[in-house]
């Protein structure tokens, strides 16, 4: 099995870049399963409906969130639908949302999942460890791709350590940047953070004079999403499908030109 996992998408920058080069990577890794992370995806913040359409038209299979799920109201129009999304399953619980999705591949459930982290991240209503052990619990699967949006390095690690021998991938989404140590640990797929498909030249994909204005004066600011070139960022894995674990895993990150 082979799985392509595209990291936060920002605006409409962000989008553009998944036309850009999604085409390309299809062709060149012809994987059985695309799955992206959409929190960011109209305006910076939440999904609508003509979004999420347009994903699932390019081909993407699942759409992961985190802690802007609920940004946009649009997504309460056809959240009852969106059978392709993922919501966080330890934050906003109170509102619909599935914390796990299934994929089929030759017969054998692929459960994607969604939780976020706890350090540096608000309304978190329990944590990562007791949260995921409780999914696989109630939702077991043959392959686990779990989207773990968090903020903290070390806390990914963490999670790594614990779920490896459970669970057959583990990426971090969150930060919007692209982290270095992936790795194949024990037959778990594992990046810290896949980062964003969203401007460049930007403070982690929002307008950099904007944010800069913010910190510096207090003024309230919209955190408009950076409308710059965009970077394109995700992970290539692939299994063995006798064992289902990880075998491979490849980082993928195409900088605009200037
Ligand atoms: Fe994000
Ligand atoms: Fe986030």
């Amino acid at each position: 099995m082979k799985v392509l996992f595209i990291g936060d998408i920002v605006g409409k920058r962000g989008r553009e870049a998944l036309i850009a080069h999604l085409p390309m990577l299809k062709e060149k890794y012809a994987p059985d399963f695309i799955i992206a992370n959409g929190e960011n995806s109209a305006h910076g913040k939440g999904i609508t409906k003509k979004i999420y359409n347009q994903y699932l038209s390019m081909g993407i299979d699942m759409i992961t969130m985190g802690n802007h799920t609920f940004s946009n109201d649009n997504l309460m129009t056809f959240i009852d639908q969106a059978d392709r999304l993922v919501c966080p399953a330890n934050r906003d619980t109170d509102k619909p949302g599935t914390p796990v999705r299934y994929l089929d591949y030759k017969g054998k459930k692929v459960g994607v999942y969604n939780l976020v982290g706890e350090i540096f991240m608000d309304s978190v209503e329990e944590s990562p460890l007791p949260a995921m052990e409780r999914l696989l619990k109630y939702y077991p699967a043959d392959i686990h791709i779990v989207d773990f949006h968090a903020e903290a390095t070390g806390e990914k690690a963490i999670f790594l350590h614990y779920f490896y021998d459970k669970v057959e991938m583990i990426v971090g989404t969150h930060t919007h940047i692209q982290t270095a140590d992936e790795c194949i640990f024990k037959g778990c797929a594992f990046i810290s953070d896949v980062g964003m498909c969203g401007g460049y030249d930007s403070i982690i994909g929002r307008d950099a004079d904007e944010v800069l204005e913010r910190v510096t004066t207090g003024r309230h600011t919209h955190f408009v999403p950076a409308d710059t070139p965009a970077v394109f960022s995700a992970v290539f894995v692939t299994f063995n499908d006798e064992t289902n674990r990880a075998e491979s895993i490849e980082r993928i990150q195409i900088r605009p030109e200037y």
